[in-house]
């Protein structure tokens, strides 16, 4: 590990995520998805490249369209080249970064070309860390921030509950992280049903 390309990364990940200014989406999510992909790391038994994992789990959510009025789609492999990364390490944090997001699978997840880029566990375990962080009781805050953030209703986290964070430990691409996804959205169910009896007017 290169020790001055990690100083880059962790201090421009920490200023892009300062940015956005929104707490589901700030530095500490960064973080938690970085020591999320390490623990995963160590419970697989594949060869991987730690340095690949930990570059694109700091980097996952730096240049994300739906904050970025400057997205640029090379941006990330940029940014890697210029902290010093070979053009091999660039070029797959930057595939890692431009795949890892929930639209895009729904969108693409049955072609051809992401179904070969998920066979790498790098991409597999910063995907899992990043969905992780969507679950649980960071889940549940991060959810009602970011709809407080857009000004919609606390009935909109529910639905998003629905939507798409129930659905999630069934799209976990490594069993470690389904077995930890499969209890973290328990907290969701047990919060959704605390929810409904304290709304309910009957
Ligand atoms: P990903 O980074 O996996 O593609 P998102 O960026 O869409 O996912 O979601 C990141 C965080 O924002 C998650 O904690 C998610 O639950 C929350 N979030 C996304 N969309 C909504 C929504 N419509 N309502 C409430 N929370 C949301
Ligand atoms: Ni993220």
């Amino acid at each position: 590990m290169s020790n001055i390309i990690l100083a880059k990364v962790v201090k421009c990940t920490a200023l892009h995520m300062a940015k956005y200014k929104d707490a589901s989406h700030d530095f500490a999510h960064s973080v938690r998805v970085f020591e999320m992909a390490t623990k995963l790391v160590a419970l697989d038994s594949r060869k991987i490249n730690k340095d690949l994992v930990t570059y694109a789990a700091y980097m996952h959510d730096v240049n994300d369209s739906k904050y970025c009025t400057d997205h640029h789609p090379k941006m990330i492999y940029r940014l890697m080249s210029s902290f010093g990364a070979d053009e091999e390490m660039s070029q797959l944090v930057d595939t890692i970064v431009n795949h890892v997001g929930y639209d895009r699978e729904l969108a693409e997840g049955h072609t051809d070309a992401y179904k070969k880029i998920f066979t790498m566990p790098e991409m597999q375990i910063v995907q899992d860390a990043d969905r992780l962080d969507a679950l649980g009781a960071i889940g549940i805050a991060r959810a009602f921030y970011f709809s407080a953030n857009k000004n919609r209703t606390m009935a909109n986290v529910i639905e998003h509950f629905h939507e798409k964070l129930y659905k999630i430990p069934y799209m976990m691409k490594t069993s470690q992280a389904k077995e930890i996804a499969l209890e973290r959205v328990k907290d969701i169910y047990a919060f959704e049903k605390s929810y409904i009896r304290d709304t309910n007017k009957n």
